[in-house]
């Protein structure tokens, strides 16, 4: 895939988290989101140096080894995490490029914090690096990386991916450091993006910004120092998961039945309708429990039939719109549960937790439907997962049309989160849908799934990449004839 050139991964995280258990001692566990659920797989198949952030604050791990992987953790302080990750990161970038579904806020501390910090990662990775390796640095926190990398190390080959959206023009207007995010990413040789409208964004605000021109993908980018112009290609390169992987899990003895199980504990003859997010405000969480609740409130569904299960893993804990969506969600299920609940059946289900990927699949294999609503997301990998793990063909994905799985998923049940009377009709529609419907569906999803799956995504940008290798190669020997 990288034609025998040695592969470094750059991500904020590591795809392990170092954990402190309440009788103080540590371990590791799998990281948390989309991004690791996609890359493992491949980075396990190919082998990599793996440079990223362990998840604790002041914590000195020394490099180690982990199946193919060297995972080289980078150090963060608690200044660092507070202004770097939990702000800059996840208060300024991320609601700014989830079409603000939150208010960013920008703050000249915390890009300095930023700038400092991606530079400790370039610095990490030029140290780390094989000469000639291809680098693969992954999503929003490490931006500059690319032209920071490129100033240390200008033998290795550059390719970024972005795994949440690019924002429209006139919303990234709003960054105060437009240019120079703009020009950190260009620093690398090709940069991938989620759907063909966010790679069409970052075009024009790389030809607003940074003063460039493209053709086609190819932006062309002069150098400043009188070398030659540099093209970088900028395209969508959608993202999936391991397809065969997630279905082999759903077929495993123990996962059905743990599947049954679950069904057995919600009470026989109700129907499961499945929500699994980070408990993050771009999900949409608040919009399916009004529309839940309003079902209810209405007499068109009752807990005696229908259960929500959401799953809400924990994240960002510390940022204030993530307590305030807790506080917003709890508050929410509290009364939907209070008011149309009974001492047998709560009409809600709300788990706080992570859990690992057995129970996930036993929860997909379970539920009668998965509702995915997110107002704005990359991807949603999640949607990719419940469609693998029906190996059945049953279950009805309820989708909103602002995930970037839409694009591809479009036998799923398409809403519009914000119009809530649409998601009731959704909601509904999914919960009497037929059992032919449901495997038409089904069979066209995973037909869809199992097509474009993590191996496709890796071989296109990777290839991209490959490409990109080859031609500095080529330019290189020419410039030294
Ligand atoms: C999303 C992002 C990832 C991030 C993950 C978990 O999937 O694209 O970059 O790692 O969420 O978020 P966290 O802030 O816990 O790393």
């Amino acid at each position: 895939l990288t034609d025998g050139r040695e592969l470094v991964m750059v991500s904020n995280r590591l795809p392990v988290d170092r954990v402190t258990e309440p009788d103080g001692t540590k371990s590791w566990k799998t990281s948390p989101g989309g991004l690791v659920t996609a890359v493992e797989p491949i980075v396990e198949e190919l082998g990599c140096v793996w440079v990223g952030w362990a998840g604790s604050a002041d914590e000195q791990i020394d490099a180690f080894d982990e199946d193919a992987m060297r995972l080289v953790p980078v150090e963060l302080s608690e200044e660092e995490i507070a202004e770097y990750y939990e702000g800059f990161s996840n208060a300024t970038l991320w609601p700014l490029y989830h079409d603000v579904v939150a208010r960013p806020e920008f703050h000249r501390e915390w890009w300095e914090r930023y700038k400092a910090v991606n530079a400790r990662f370039a610095a990490r990775v030029a140290d780390e690096a094989p000469e000639g390796a291809v680098v693969w640095v992954h999503d929003y926190q490490l931006q500059l990386v690319p032209k920071m990398l490129r100033e240390l190390r200008p033998d290795v080959t550059i390719a970024f991916f972005l795994h949440i959206p690019f924002p429209p023009t006139q919303l990234f207007a709003q960054m105060p450091w437009r240019r120079r995010l703009i020009e950190g990413l260009l620093g690398a040789d090709v940069i991938g993006f989620q759907q063909v409208g966010d790679a069409v964004n970052f075009r024009h605000a790389a030809e607003r910004y940074a003063r460039v021109h493209s053709l086609g993908n190819t932006i062309m980018v002069p150098a400043d120092d009188g070398t030659p112009t540099r093209s970088v290609v900028a395209q969508e390169f959608p993202i999936s998961i391991d397809a065969n992987a997630f279905s082999q899990l759903a077929k495993r003895d123990d996962v059905k039945s743990r599947a049954g199980e679950i069904r057995a504990e919600i009470g026989t003859g109700r129907r499961l309708m499945l929500g699994v997010d980070r408990l993050d405000y771009t999900k949409g969480i608040p919009h399916r429990l009004k529309a839940y609740g309003e079902l209810l409130a209405d007499g068109d569904v009752d807990s005696d039939e229908v259960v929500l299960v959401q799953v809400a893993s924990p994240s960002r804990e510390r940022v204030e719109a993530y307590q305030q969506l807790r506080d917003e969600v709890e508050g929410t299920v509290g009364r939907i549960n209070g008011a149309f609940g009974s001492i047998k059946n709560a009409p809600v289900v709300y788990l706080h937790q992570s859990f690992d990927r057995r129970e996930m699949a036993a929860l997909y294999v379970a539920a009668d439907a998965l509702v995915v609503t997110p107002l704005r997301d990359g991807m949603n990998l999640v949607a990719k997962e419940y469609v693998a793990c029906r190996n059945d063909e049953q279950g009805v994905l309820v989708l909103s049309e602002f995930a970037g799985a839409a694009d591809e998923l479009s036998d799923a049940l398409l809403v519009n989160p914000h119009d809530i009377d649409g998601l009731k009709a959704g909601l509904l529609r999914a919960l009497h849908m037929p059992l032919d419907e449901q495997q038409r569906r089904m069979r066209a999803l995973r037909e869809r799934v199992f097509d474009s799956d993590v191996s496709r995504w890796v071989q296109g940008f990777l290839g991209a990449v490959s490409a990109a290798a080859d031609q500095r190669t080529q330019d290189e020997r020419a410039d030294a004839e």
